[in-house]
Parts: C-alpha cells; sequence; structure tokens
C-alpha cells in the first residue's frame, strides 16, 4: 500500500492531490485569476499565487483524502519544466513536508505526468502505448513501454498545439487563453470553408509556424476586402483553422502509428480537451482499428493528480530524490 501526495505548480495552477495504490483520492486546483487582464502568464505574479495558494491547497487535498498526514508514504512534486520562480515554490513545500516527517521525495516531469495521466482511468491502456501530448508549451509523440520507461519519438520544432491555438486566437482578436474560445465557435462552423496548408515536416516532428503567418497573411488580405471580414466570419475560420491544427497533429500519429505497429492510442494535455481533436482522434481510431483512450477532463489540463500517478509509479520503482534536488525550468527526461 502506498499513499502519495502530489504538488503541482509549474505554471498558473496551485494543485494538490493525493492517491492511494494507483487511485486518486483528491484532486484540487486553484486556477490563477490574476493574469487573466495581462493577456498571458505573468512569472512573477505566479511565483505569488503559488505562495498564497499552496498551504490552503494542500491541506484541502488531505482533507478531501480523508487522510492524515502521517499516512503519507511520499511527497512527489513538478521538478520541470515551468517557470522557475512557481517550480520553486512547489519543490520547497514538497521538501518541508519530505523532511518534516522523515520520508522520501519523488520529483517528477510534467510532461511525462501527462502521458501517464492514462493510467488514471478504470479502462487503461496497457504497454506498450503511444501518447500525444497536447498542451500549452509541448507537443510531442512519446512511446510509453513501462510508467518509467517513456521514449519521445517526435515533438514540435517551434510553437506547441496550444501555442498555435492561442496565437491564432490572437489574430482574431480572442482574449488569452484563445484554445478553448476557438474551439466554441468552430462548434458552429464550416471547417472546409477556408485552406491553410498543412507543413511538409519529415518523420513524427511537427511545426506550427507556418500556419500562424498563413493565417495572418490570410485575415490581413480578408480585412483589407471588408474590415469586418474576421467578425462576420468568425465560425467558419475558426472551424478552418481548429481542423488544420487537428489535422496536422493526427496525420502525425497515424504515422507513428504505423511505423511502431502500436494501435493503443492515447491523448493527454490541455489541447486535448479541444472537441474537434476529440471527435477526429475517435474517428481515426475507428477507422484503424486504433484502441483509443483520453483522460477525464480535469486530467487533461493541469492538475496535480497527473504528479500523484507518476509518483505512485515511481514510488514502486523505488526512483527517489535527494533533498538537494533543485528545479529547473527546461529539462530533458
Ligand atoms: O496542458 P495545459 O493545461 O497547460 C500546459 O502545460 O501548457 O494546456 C494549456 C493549453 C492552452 O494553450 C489552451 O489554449 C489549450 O491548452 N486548450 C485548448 C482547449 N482547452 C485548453 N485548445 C483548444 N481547444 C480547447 N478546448
Ligand atoms: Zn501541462
Amino acid at each position: 500500500m502506498a499513499t502519495i501526495l502530489a504538488i503541482e505548480s509549474s505554471c498558473d495552477e496551485t494543485a494538490a492531490s493525493v492517491c492511494r495504490d494507483g487511485k486518486i483520492l483528491s484532486n484540487i486546483i486553484a486556477t490563477q485569476e490574476v493574469h487573466k487582464k495581462y493577456g498571458g502568464v505573468v512569472p512573477e505574479l505566479a511565483s505569488r499565487a503559488h505562495m498564497q495558494n499552496i498551504v490552503p491547497v494542500v491541506d484541502s487535498a488531505i482533507k478531501e483524502a480523508r487522510i492524515e498526514l502521517s499516512e503519507i508514504d511520499a511527497f512527489a512534486f513538478t521538478q520541470s519544466p515551468g517557470l522557475i520562480g512557481a517550480l520553486l515554490v512547489g519543490a520547497q513545500f514538497a521538501k518541508s513536508l519530505a523532511l518534516a516527517t522523515g520520508k522520501p521525495l519523488i520529483a517528477v516531469h510534467h510532461m511525462q505526468a501527462h502521458v501517464l495521466a492514462n493510467l488514471i482511468a478504470e479502462e487503461k491502456p496497457s504497454f506498450p502505448y503511444l501518447c500525444l501530448t497536447v498542451s500549452g508549451g509541448h507537443t510531442q509523440i512519446v512511446l510509453c513501454e513501462s510508467p518509467v520507461k517513456l521514449t519521445i519519438l517526435g515533438e514540435t520544432l517551434d510553437d506547441a498545439a496550444g501555442e498555435a491555438f492561442d496565437k491564432s486566437a490572437k489574430l482574431l482578436g480572442l482574449p488569452y487563453p484563445g484554445g478553448p474560445l476557438i474551439d466554441k465557435y468552430a462548434e458552429h462552423g464550416d471547417p472546409n470553408k477556408y485552406k491553410f496548408t498543412e507543413p511538409q515536416i519529415p518523420g513524427l516532428n511537427f511545426s506550427f509556424s507556418g500556419l500562424k503567418t498563413g493565417i495572418l497573411y490570410f485575415i490581413q488580405n480578408k480585412t483589407a476586402e471588408n474590415l469586418d471580414f474576421v467578425k462576420d466570419n468568425m465560425n467558419d475560420i475558426c472551424a478552418s483553422i481548429q481542423q488544420r491544427i487537428v489535422s496536422i497533429l493526427l496525420n502525425k500519429l497515424k504515422k507513428a502509428s504505423i511505423e511502431t505497429g502500436i494501435r493503443k492510442i492515447c491523448i493527454a494535455g490541455g489541447v486535448s480537451a479541444n472537441r474537434g481533436l476529440r471527435n477526429e482522434f475517435k474517428k481515426m481510431g475507428e477507422q484503424n482499428k486504433w484502441s483509443t483512450y483520453i483522460p477525464a477532463f480535469e486530467y487533461c489540463t493541469d492538475n496535480a493528480a497527473m504528479i500523484a500517478i507518476t509518483g505512485y509509479y515511481k514510488y514502486l520503482a523505488g526512483d527517489f530524490a535527494g533533498l538537494e534536488v533543485t528545479p529547473s525550468a527546461r529539462a530533458e527526461w
């Protein structure tokens, strides 16, 4: 029996979760509203908000799990990647708990945790499986041979999929983060109305910067003819942009499945909340006889339950960190 308390503080969510033997007992998230008026996350404000939130969030996670601090076997935290000041708050808090209780510390890579969020559900993929992780900072296709053997097969050469959504939304005058808004407008639009080209990138890597430039010129040209072009055609523009981002992602995922022969396929990360991606992923799965998996919505966007499940498997593998461990803004795994 192993009970893990996990802390996630890599960006603008202060989160804590308790996991017992692979089952999530609590999953608490405090989203920082302070960044809204700045159109993006302000690192210094994020660090301060983490300092304010961390005690009540961890306390709620323990209370909701109906356990005592003394029952926790290890403390997991997000070590990398993320905003360094934000990571430091969670790391230092986890270290203090480990020091005070004499229990071990587990350092977790945030992107590995997104991939392993697929192991939270009752119906989970067996190994090996492939995972397309799509978030605000990353786009990766990962081969998962065990909870502690993860290999990146392909990743973005420039913008992440979430950035592609958010930057496109910005060009359309939508507020940050624009991904969910594109999703919303796209629901009522025609995805075939406007054509944006798909980049030809070798292997399993991705690129989204060309798409962003294409959208910029498209909007400039159309707005020169009609000042209200974007406003008048928001649904169709969003549906067309979304369709192209989704096709770039899924065509590479299909390629990865063909190359590896693996048909158990997952998606994870904040962008996996996108309805267009979820629908097309399921459709592609049916066409190619894949078993498809998507984490529950609360485990797709940043959360501590994914850190807790990863911590649990690292605990079983005896993969602990020393108290001298430090967070890192960017770290390979
Ligand atoms: O994984 P995540 O919560 O945080 C990071 O680790 O980056 O991902 C956040 C990203 C943002 O770019 C946001 O716009 C995008 O996920 N996102 C979406 C949707 N929900 C969140 N993009 C498109 N459609 C959505 N429904
Ligand atoms: Zn994330």
